[in-house]
């Protein structure tokens, strides 16, 4: 009962900006799903926000897949407008989950301007989700998501029902092109040069909290919750 009462809560008043990071196939879309419902903010993920233009062939889709393509990251400049557009959007504003934004150093500082800008939204909630190295290929070669409701399973650890089709409804499931071997490669290397110092700008401001991406996802994700419930905001 306890339990409850805390959950409609915390679901009432929003949780705030939360940010979470970590490597490539490290569990932050998994870990965000698990966030949207149980708090019912939305997930602002700029690697499904990015695949959404590819997929529509829009100016921004144009320029970015190439660079998706060969596991870079997409250029600083092109991402500012597509994510201020979605946090903009009215289901955000009792927060939101950040997946896979920031990645740069320069993507955080124009973030804390937004955050500046709009302080109506709450202090951020950073959550670094670490992982080993060998860990990650597994993950990310066994990756499979529905196109159709964004579901994520692994063949190893989460596999569907029924092979390569969606528990929810029944679509094929489909392998990301950039979870090819060499383009993880190119990945998680862009993660070590580009997005490993944001542990230290966020170290820096005391607002990084670690949890052990290496559990069970349910375990993660009772680290989450705990972090969401009891971290400092600063
Ligand atoms: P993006 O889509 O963000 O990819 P990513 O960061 O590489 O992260 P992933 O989606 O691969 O992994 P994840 O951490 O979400 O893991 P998941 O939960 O799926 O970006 C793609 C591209 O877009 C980038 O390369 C770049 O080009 C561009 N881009 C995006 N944002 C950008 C930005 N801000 N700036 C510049 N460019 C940008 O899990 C992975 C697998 O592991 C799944 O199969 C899952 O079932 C399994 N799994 C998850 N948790 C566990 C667990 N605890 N135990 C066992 N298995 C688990």
């Amino acid at each position: 009962m306890k339990a409850e009462s805390q959950k409609t809560a915390n679901s009432g008043q929003g949780i705030g900006p939360l940010i979470l990071l970590g490597p490539p196939g490290g569990g932050k879309g998994t870990q965000a799903k698990r966030v949207v419902d149980r708090y019912g903010v939305p997930q602002v993920s700029t690697g499904d926000l990015l695949r959404d233009h590819v997929a529509r062939r829009t100016e921004l889709g144009g320029k970015a897949k190439a660079f998706m393509e060969r596991g870079e990251l997409v250029p600083d400049e092109l991402l500012y407008g597509m994510v201020s557009e979605r946090l903009e959007q009215s289901d955000a504003a009792r927060g939101f989950i950040l997946d896979g934004f920031p990645r740069t150093v320069a993507q955080a500082e124009w973030l804390d301007g937004w955050l500046a800008d709009h302080s109506q939204v709450g202090r951020p909630l950073v959550i670094n989700v670490e992982v080993g190295y060998n860990e990650l290929i597994k993950r990310l070669t066994g990756r499979r998501s529905c196109p159709t409701c964004g579901r994520i399973y692994n063949v190893a650890t989460n596999p569907p029902r029924v092979a390569e089709v969606c528990d929810v409804d029944g679509s094929r499931l489909v392998t990301r092109k950039d979870d090819r071997e060499e383009v993880i490669a190119e990945r998680l290397r862009e993660y070590e040069r580009q997005t490993l110092p944001l542990l230290d700008y966020y170290g820096g401001q005391g607002r990084l909290h670690e949890v052990d991406g290496s559990q069970p996802a349910s375990e993660v994700a009772a680290a989450v919750q705990e972090r969401i419930e009891h971290g400092d905001r600063v």
